[in-house]
């Protein structure tokens, strides 16, 4: 059992889509398709392999029958996301009977937590990739195409795919995320992640500057900045040639150092009309400098998705989160005084091991205090080879983790309403994205807060376009207004 409200990290519509783009030039008369599932990451990085592989002559195609090559950019973060991917495999075993010389491939996360595994386990397969390992795409292609199987699952302490510019998939021509680092040093005992994705590594702040201006040139209006940690966004200048860290000896004073803030606002000063998000941040490390960056510039969205996971800090230390229930309000506290306005989201496991009804007791609290905007709730799923797996007993029943989350989620129910309904009466500025799903006379599209908002169509306005919208009502999860 999952939760998840809307927002962009985790777009729970956006689960197992598949990616199509323009023809190609030098078509090589073979088709792609590839289907995501997972984080913002694993969309972002399926743009970047249909990338590498449109340059060898791949087209793409909406319709795994007719494709020569079928990926599925795989999830590991729960045993479900899991069990979803294995599924759709069996699903792809039946086109793959019909036509044997198709190529079935597993990427991301959980290939690179299963490795070989996959091949031995998931006998159709034929191709299993790390995310670390794209640029090997082509030639594991023709590998298999000469009859072997083949793997790649090395992980790098380099590689950002800098230099790639990501084709845009299924894309509206309005948002795009742009990956500003990758892996993660966390070692959060119950996440995979620093398994699958390796070490944590900053990417250029000039080509990520240059992808967003580019962006900005063809349309586009709204980026978000990923990264596991963003608020550990590091880059030494020195690192430029061989991508390695600078010792001590090596940062003299010309030595450039671009951290987080830094990049936000470059970023930012690409146009006043380029929104700016960014996600993830992490407790420990988000600091005064970035909040008042963001308060700073108008187009930098006053919107901080801030992972709490627990309200307790026994637990917070059982996770090794590095920090407590007190640094932890701290820092909202910091938020709530340098952005006034400022919308805050939150991931919440519940059941972690050995917590007791008191300490999740402290999660509800941590809710009351903040009054989160939206949050992602999940009950805790153990993953093999994390440290919590090692050390610690998944001893929480079932049945309590659920009973927890339902708790978990009727409180952020409550929660998301009261801060929707802190709108009304309100003139929003809201960057049209297009029409509603329900009605092609209404427009809809996010307020600076990432609030969903829906209203009228009117006369010279167009999606990408901003238009101040009066806020009326609401839903539970929408706002309803009219452009004034
Ligand atoms: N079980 C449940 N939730 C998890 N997350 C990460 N690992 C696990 C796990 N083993 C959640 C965390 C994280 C989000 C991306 O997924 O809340 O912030
Ligand atoms: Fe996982 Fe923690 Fe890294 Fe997030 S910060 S990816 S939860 S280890």
């Amino acid at each position: 059992m999952e939760f998840l409200t809307p927002d962009k990290t985790h777009d729970e519509s956006r689960q197992g889509e598949a990616l199509v783009l323009e023809p190609v030039e030098k078509n090589n008369g073979r088709k792609l398709y590839i289907e995501s599932y997972g984080c913002a990451m694993n969309f972002s990085d399926s743009e970047i392999v249909a990338s590498i592989l449109a340059e060898k002559g791949f087209e793409t195609t909406s319709d795994y029958n007719n494709a020569d090559v079928v990926f599925i950019n795989t999830c590991s973060i729960r045993e479900n996301a899991e069990t979803r991917v294995r599924n759709r495999l069996k699903e792809f075993a039946g086109a793959k009977g019909k036509n044997p010389g198709m190529v079935v491939g597993v990427l991301g996360c959980m290939a690179e937590r299963l490795k070989s595994k996959f091949l031995e386990e998931e006998k159709l397969v034929d191709v299993v990739v790390g995310p670390d390992a794209y640029r090997d795409l082509p030639n594991l292609i023709d590998r298999v195409d000469e009859g072997q199987r083949a793997v790649n699952v090395l992980l790098s302490r380099e590689e950002t795919y800098a230099d790639i510019s990501p084709v845009r998939l299924n894309s509206n021509g309005i948002n795009a995320f742009v990956s500003i680092m990758r892996g993660c040093d966390n070692m959060c005992s119950f996440c995979v992640v620093p398994f699958t994705r390796g070490r944590e590594r900053s990417r250029d702040p000039h080509s990520v500057v240059a992808e967003c201006q580019d962006l900005f040139d063809k349309g586009y209006r709204e980026v978000t900045l990923l990264g596991q940690n963003v608020d550990s966004y590091k880059w030494n200048a020195s690192q430029l040639a061989d991508g390695s860290e600078p010792s001590g000896e090596d940062l003299g004073e010309a030595a450039e150092v671009v951290n987080f803030a830094n990049l936000l606002e470059m970023v930012a000063l690409i146009h006043p009309d380029l929104r700016v998000r960014f996600s993830t941040s992490h407790p420990k490390d988000i600091t005064d400098e970035v909040l008042y960056t963001i308060a700073k510039y108008d187009n930098i969205c006053n919107y901080i998705h801030l992972p709490v996971q627990s309200g307790n800090s026994r637990i917070l230390d059982l996770m090794n989160r590095t920090y407590d229930r007190a640094w932890y309000m701290e820092r909202v506290d910091a938020i709530r005084r340098i952005i006034p306005d400022c919308a805050i989201s939150t991931d919440i496991i519940t059941g972690f091991c050995t917590e007791t009804e008191e300490e999740h007791n402290d999660t509800l609290t941590m809710m009351d205090y903040v009054q989160y905007d939206y949050a992602y709730m999940f009950m805790y799923s153990e993953r093999p080879g994390t440290l919590a797996a090692k050390r610690y007993a998944d001893d929480i029943p079932e049945p309590i983790k659920a009973m927890r989350l339902k708790q978990v989620v009727a409180k952020q129910q409550q929660y998301s309403y009261v801060r929707l309904q802190q709108h009304l009466g309100r003139v929003e500025k809201v960057l049209i994205e297009g029409y509603s799903k329900k009605s092609d006379k209404d427009y809809c599209g996010r307020n600076d807060k990432n609030a969903m908002v829906v209203f009228p169509v009117q006369e010279g306005y167009k999606p990408g376009q901003y238009a101040n919208v009066l806020v009326e009502r609401c839903t539970t999860a929408t706002l309803i207004g009219k452009i004034i």
